[in-house]
């Protein structure tokens, strides 16, 4: 077989099995397998594919169709120019998440802070944290995340990025977390907190897309009404930002309000709205007021 006649074959598979973008899914797994772009793959059209090859192009198209998602097949995904492994077990980066990225940067970059101290709660294959790393490399960036088989992928993302971070595994609605952040008795305060936590209300766990149903449960399930993680986390590890410091969260599209509203008991100010690039509400965000009389417990 001729490369033309595998990608006509590959993307007729695709197409014929309703997969949404069948050229884009069949152009990225016949480029994986045959290490070439797409226009080399269109000019060598007429050489031959090792019978391997055309097994595996076939083999991945055929897992394609029973939903499982393109990243996982092919093992990796960029976000923010960075490329991110992924596979089972772990959170495929979304576009979306570029925009609480850029928030976190812009901040950075109003306040003139060009060693910032963050975490990042819930970092998962750790995008969100190397994404700001390589563009601020004196930041002191603490990945947190409980799970094990994420902070595998993030180690080996962040050692693939040339970006160093500190990462913990551990339950970021648990306080106990608070003596990583300490020195000298003394807690190390952050000039940022970043959020991309599971956000999925109860009925929308039900009716997942089928892609999505291949992506771990945990990362995805925000309890009942979605919003568990924001309440717990902005009232808790706000202890741990410094005045002035900015909590920035990830949210889905219909939760402005509500976050906004939790972000408002919890003592934030500035709180923004901010749209991702397809106009819906993306990002939450705002920053701990230094109120008289105001107590650090
Ligand atoms: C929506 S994903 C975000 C992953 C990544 N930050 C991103 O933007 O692609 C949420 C992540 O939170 C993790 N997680 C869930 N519950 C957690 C908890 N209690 N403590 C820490 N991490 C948790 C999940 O394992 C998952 O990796």
């Amino acid at each position: 077989m001729v490369i033309s006649e595998l990608y006509s074959r590959a993307r007729k598979m695709l197409a014929d099995g309703d997969i949404e973008d069948s050229v884009f899914d069949a152009t990225c797994i016949m480029e994986d397998a045959l290490g070439m772009t797409k226009a080399e793959l269109v000019m060598r059209g007429a050489d031959k594919v090792s019978e391997e090859t055309a097994e595996r192009v076939i083999s991945q198209c055929e897992k394609r169709l029973t939903g499982y998602p393109l990243q996982y097949i092919l093992g990796e995904w960029e976000f923010y120019g960075c490329g991110i492994k992924v596979g089972e077990g772990v959170l495929i980066p979304r576009a979306d998440t570029e925009t609480l990225v850029d928030c976190v940067l812009e901040h950075m970059k109003r306040k003139n802070i060009t060693a910032p101290r963050i975490a990042d709660l819930c970092s998962g294959s750790g995008c969100i944290a190397i994404a700001l790393k390589k563009h601020i490399p004196d930041a002191d960036i603490t990945a947190v995340e409980l799970s094990g088989k994420a902070i595998e992928y993030l180690v080996e993302n962040a050692r693939s990025n040339g970006t160093e971070l500190r990462y913990i595994r551990g339950d970021v609605m648990n306080g106990g977390l608070f003596s990583h952040f300490m020195k000298d008795s003394e807690p190390l305060l952050l000039d940022c907190i970043v959020s991309n936590p599971p956000y999925l209300t109860a009925s929308e766990m039900e009716g997942l897309q089928r892609e999505v149903a291949f992506e771990p449960s945990e990362a995805l399930d925000g309890g009942h009404d979605g919003l568990k993680f924001y309440r717990v986390i902005a009232c808790l590890w706000r202890e741990l930002l410094k005045d002035g410091g900015l909590m920035a969260f990830e949210i889905g599209e219909q939760q402005a309000a509500d976050v906004t509203a939790i972000m408002e008991k919890s003592g934030f100010c500035d709180i923004r709205v901010i749209k991702d690039l397809g106009g819906n509400d993306r990002v939450v965000c705002g920053v701990r007021s230094a109120q008289a009389g105001e107590k650090r417990s």
